[in-house]
């Protein structure tokens, strides 16, 4: 009780929180999955649509995300126990801490595997391997990436026991700065190589067909938009929550979006030149483990662009399970009255036992599977398809209809101390225009699943990965 009484733990400075949060948002999402959904839904296209999603709906949902947070100075549950007291609102919070929960599950199970190949590219094994079979074998060792992914697990834990300003803040500001100059460095060297493949590869992201815009790329922008932004199940709750009151939250926004999306399309001009503009149809999570490798392993300095592109990797996959875990502790620690360093012990195992599930149902005879779906992808289809739309959208309609303009408008404007300029025209968006667009957009992902029940989510054929790799040499 006593422990209430303290001072709630918070960001030392306005570059710590968006060091933080920006870290959330940076991470496998952006390295990985976004090029992948440019790949298979029109380059340069996508890249115009997904602009406009940020921009227009991105900052809206996320400066909802951290007015709820600074102005309840609670985790994700607590907030709308406080502002919406003896109401419904709270479950939005639990969704949040379950999505928490299953997202943290399966994207350390990614984060294992990221381990397993510094140590291979350390250890110099890709030359001359086949590298779709390694990963496959490796996939069905199964305790062998439960024991990776434990470690990953605990690496965050270690960050988040240490606290939000002495842990997270310092972390995020040592490590976000060396993130960029390593995806620099690696976008230099990937587009001086060969100016044949760097022309196709920049032509493929920026010079857009229109005639590729259409409602599915619509509807995955938004869903990669949400997911890279680390929206709608209470992160940014959170982290407002430790946000100083004369902070100005819409450049603080504004700020984390744009970092996010920069760090997107510089991921962007690493793999197209290096791919030459072509990329495989349908990729999965093993195709930077199945073709990068390869392909930096045949450019001069292979070995150390390895080692760099795989730490790199792990870099942004860190930050990222730091802010999942931090929801996690802070709603345990809070709600359930428990001190922040044992929080932080309960939800590491938890997270370690769901996500063994998560990495030992990728194996080839797995018992963890349920209607020809691992539960890995059941995990990554509930939480990223489902709870986080439907947080999205719930959360925009409590600041919008709930909250309510006046205290939204007190909370941007520091209680009338700083000019919010767009504030306005924020409100009218987060009251009607994103409730509507991302129920749209929820509603047609899931006629979109019944279409197509059994080909999503398949892994690439060895054969496709082949002909891309036939490609790049
Ligand atoms: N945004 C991160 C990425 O791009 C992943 C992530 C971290 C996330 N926390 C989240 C996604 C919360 C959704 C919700 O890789």
């Amino acid at each position: 009780m006593a422990e209430e009484k303290k001072k709630r733990d918070g960001f030392g400075s306005k570059l710590g929180i968006i060091a933080a949060a920006a870290g959330s948002a940076i991470g496998l999402g952006n390295i990985y999955r976004f090029p992948c959904e440019l790949g298979n839904n029109g380059g340069a296209a996508f890249l115009l649509v997904y602009l406009a999603v940020v921009i227009f709906l991105g900052i809206p949902v996320m400066l909802s995300e951290l007015v709820i947070g600074r102005r309840s100075q609670s985790n994700s549950v607590g907030a709308f126990k406080k502002l919406a007291p003896k109401s419904a609102w709270p479950v939005v919070g639990y969704m949040g801490v379950l999505c928490g929960f299953l997202i943290f599950a399966f994207y350390s199970t990614v984060s294992g595997w990221i381990v397993e190949y510094i140590i291979k590219a350390v250890s110099n094994s890709f030359d001359g391997r086949d590298l779709a079979a390694d990963f496959k074998t490796f996939k069905d060792l199964g305790w062998r990436n439960v024991i990776w992914q434990a470690l990953f697990i605990f690496l965050t834990g270690i960050v988040v026991f240490k606290g939000v300003k002495n842990g997270i803040e310092k972390c995020s500001k040592i490590l976000m700065p060396l993130l960029l100059v390593m995806l620099v460095a690696l976008a230099i060297r990937a587009m001086t190589l060969d100016s044949v493949k760097t022309e196709a590869g920049l032509a493929f992201l920026f010079r857009p067909d229109f005639s590729k815009i259409n409602g599915e790329v619509i509807i995955r922008a938004l869903g990669q938009g949400f997911f890279s932004l680390s929206l709608g199940m209470g992160v940014m709750i959170t982290y407002g929550s430790y946000v100083k009151k004369n902070d100005n939250l819409t450049s603080t926004a504004f700020s984390i979006v744009l970092a996010d999306t920069l760090i997107a399309i510089l991921a962007g001009l690493v793999i197209f030149p290096a791919l030459g503009g072509i990329v495989p149809k349908n990729p999965d999570f093993g195709f930077i483990f199945n073709v990068f490798p390869k392909l930096f392993s045949e450019m001069p300095g292979g070995y150390w662009l390895c080692i760099f592109f795989f730490v790199l990797l792990a870099i942004a996959a860190l930050t990222s399970t730091i802010s999942l875990l931090e929801v996690l502790v802070a709603y345990i620690s809070e709600e359930l009255h428990m001190k922040r360093q044992w929080a932080t012990v309960v939800a590491c195992v938890g997270t370690m036992i769901i996500g063994s599930f998560a990495s030992l149902s990728l194996m080839s005879d797995t018992p963890f599977a349920i209607g020809g779906k691992s539960v890995f992808e059941l995990m990554d289809f509930v939480s990223s398809n489902i709870l986080l739309p439907i947080g999205g959208v719930l959360i925009v309609v409590f600041v919008g209809w709930k909250l309510g303009k006046q205290k939204f408008f007190e909370e941007v404007t520091n209680e009338g101390s700083i000019k919010a300029s767009f504030k306005r025209i924020v409100f009218f968006i987060i009251r009607y225009l994103a409730p509507i667009a991302i129920t749209i957009v929820l509603i047609s992902g899931f006629i979109k699943k019944e279409e197509d029940s059994d080909n999503t989510t398949q892994p690439v054929p060895t054969e496709q990965i082949q002909s891309v790799e036939d490609t790049i040499q």
